[in-house]
């Protein structure tokens, strides 16, 4: 092996063109693939910039090209050589580089490789285990290191936009008390302290807060979040939000603030504009027209009530659930006639999914004649008024379910997507934000039997809803906001209780008794009676918005090193099991297995 002696690296993999031809450059990196070619030897040279073809030809130097016979895939070399023009016919116009070829005067070979554990030059399947194990190999990849440079455009442009705005980045603390964003906490024993733990945050909440409280005006941070919940392909043990907060401010700044950063980051990265201000739903009519909190607003396939114009039908079915105090909804999918009944056997167990315990369809034939198996059940009139209701014309296929207003929205909210996606509705490169606004301030958690925090329980309720904390609470409103891309949540926030006395009230609606909240939020409680500001922000899910923006099913490819969904890291084999002493230190006593 040998060391790069004195060779200086001239030029990056993706540099050089024909204006360069002539010139003598040194390049590093990494050898993608050899090919020889009667007696010459072409290597693919890459970097994370891009590739150059590199040449050994043995009339030009011999001992050079005797040399480049024993590279193989993934060895580290520097090579000396001249920029060529590639002769005519070999031009690739697909290649930054297509138009030269380097003709090597001096190899050296840094490191060589074993063969790597999946090869980097096909598009070949690989299983994500194995890429995560050797995740330095996949990152090797050129559209995995893609994503970590669209990343890193995304924070410098979120940084310069909001030090441009007075914001101050200010760390907080990753050894904390636990902050209630609805997750279990993870935990850190602590050695100094026998018995007791610290919990990693779930997002900086109320350190930003107390940042308000400290007269900062107007903070952020780019900053870690760990959760120990179900993970799915949105979700991660430890996610990074882009975090912010800002004093005596309405939603209506915070949102235009979050608007114009969001703008400059589609800038920054796809050269995109994404033409704020985006349009806004209230919760409620977000569940009323898509049956979920987080519209998908590419496409149509709205969801439309039926309840009304089938109460008194004699589908026993329909009548029942509406006389239980249930609904029926419908979507119509519009030109959907000619779906097969294999099709639909599918989408009926689709939707069993998500609890449907059935799903009526019709399909609509000339003259307004229907092809269902509910056909039977409704009079003339009744089918033209479900017609009607749903703008059904000749060729439409409708969908229906009836049940409790969960299973309904939940089963037709999938219903539509499940669509969307057969219809090829969800195309590469259309941004749809939509904020969603009007949450409920709590909701009712049967298992629980009380009362928790829609958004977290320091959001602050509508002021015209402040009679309702105690005579109704499941009907008050917050000022809370969420922002959704493509139905996804990439962020949320809100304005923030202020004041103790209310933030005493909002405890007890919650069923957290005077007692407990000091015990657990008595930091909080105090600032809160030391001069706190009026205050709101956001948080957004840097991952989240990374994966749409890039174009990828899984927040694991936007993210350098991830763990599976089993919470683990294949590559360290994180987490570990650790010396029965650690344990004893940390004053554990757990049931200790021996090997
Ligand atoms: P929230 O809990 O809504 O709000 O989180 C903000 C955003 O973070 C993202 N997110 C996640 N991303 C990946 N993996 C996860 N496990 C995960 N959990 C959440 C989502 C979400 O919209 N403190 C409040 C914000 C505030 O009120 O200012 C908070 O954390 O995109
Ligand atoms: P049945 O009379 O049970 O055979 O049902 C007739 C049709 O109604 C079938 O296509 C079922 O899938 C559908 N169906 C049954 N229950 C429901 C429901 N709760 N909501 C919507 N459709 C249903």
């Amino acid at each position: 092996m040998e060391s790069m002696g004195t060779l200086k690296r001239s030029n990056y993999c993706n540099d050089l063109n024909q204006t360069h031809i002539g010139q003598e450059v040194t390049l590093m990196g990494w050898v993608l693939r050899r090919r020889d070619h009667g007696g010459v030897i072409f290597i693919d040279l890459r970097d994370r910039y891009g590739l150059t073809q590199v040449v050994f030809n043995p009339e030009l130097n011999a001992e050079v090209h005797a040399k480049a016979h024993g590279l193989r895939s993934e060895w580290v070399i520097a090579v000396r050589g001249r920029v060529s023009g590639r002769p005519d016919g070999m031009v690739n116009s697909k290649l930054a580089t297509g138009e030269i070829e380097i003709l090597v005067d001096e190899l050296r070979i840094l490191n060589r490789s074993k063969t790597p554990p999946f090869p980097l030059d096909e598009d070949v399947e690989v299983s994500e285990n194995l890429r995560l194990k050797y995740r330095y190999i996949d990152l090797r990849r050129p559209q995995m290191a893609e994503a970590l440079v669209k990343r890193h455009q995304a924070c410098q442009a979120i940084r310069t936009f909001l030090n441009d705005l007075n914001f101050l980045e200010i760390e907080t603390p990753v050894l904390t008390r636990s902050t209630p964003e609805g997750a279990r906490d993870y935990l850190v024993p602590s050695r100094v302290n026998a018995g007791r733990f610290y919990a990693l945050p779930q997002s900086p909440q109320l350190f930003k807060q107390l940042l308000m409280v400290a007269g900062m005006d107007r903070y952020y941070q780019i900053v870690k979040c760990f959760r120990d919940e179900d993970l799915r392909a949105d979700r991660q043990p430890e996610f990074t939000q882009i975090d912010m907060e800002m004093s005596f401010i309405t939603e209506e700044e915070i949102i235009e603030v979050a608007e114009g950063m969001i703008n400059r980051l589609f800038q920054a990265t796809l050269n995109l504009e994404v033409a704020p201000p985006f349009p806004r739903i209230t919760y409620r009519e977000a569940m009323d027209r898509f049956g979920t909190d987080r519209p998908d607003t590419r496409f149509g396939l709205e969801l439309t009530s039926l309840t009304e114009v089938v109460k008194d039908c004699s589908f026993k079915v329909f009548k029942t659930v509406v006389e239980k105090g249930g609904m029926v909804k419908s979507i119509n999918a519009k030109g959907c006639a000619d779906f097969s009944r294999k099709d639909l056997d599918d989408l009926t167990s689709y939707v069993a999914n998500f609890g449907a315990k059935g799903l009526a369809w019709v399909k609509m034939k000339e003259n307004g004649e229907w092809q269902s198996p509910i056909a039977k059940f409704f009079t003339e009139e009744e089918r033209k008024a479900m017609a009607a209701t749903l703008g059904a014309e000749t060729g439409d296929l409708l969908f229906f379910v009836a049940d409790t207003p969960a299973v309904v929205h939940a089963a037709l909210a999938e219903l539509r997507l499940e669509l969307a996606r057969r219809l090829g509705f969800m195309p590469a490169g259309s941004f749809n934000f939509i904020w969603v606004t009007d949450f409920p301030l709590v909701e009712y958690d049967q298992e629980a039997k009380r009362f928790t925090a829609v958004h977290h329980p320091f959001t602050a309720p509508r002021e015209e809803d402040l009679e309702l904390l105690e005579s109704d609470p499941g009907k008050a409103l917050s000022r809370a906001y969420d922002l959704v891309l493509n139905g996804t949540e990439i962020g949320g926030g809100s304005i923030r209780i202020h004041q103790m006395e209310l933030q005493e009230k909002i405890f007890l609606a919650l069923g957290i008794t005077p007692e407990e909240a000091r015990e657990k939020f008595d930091f909080l409680l105090q600032a809160l009676e030391l001069g706190a500001p009026p205050h709101g922000g956001l948080a957004f899910g840097l991952d989240r918005l990374m994966m749409i923006l890039c174009g990828r099913e899984s927040i694991r490819d936007v993210i350098a090193f991830p763990k599976t969904q089993k919470a683990g890291c294949p590559m360290t084999d994180a987490p570990a099991s650790v010396a029965r002493k650690q344990l004893t230190e940390l004053s554990l006593r757990p049931d200790w297995k021996e090997d």
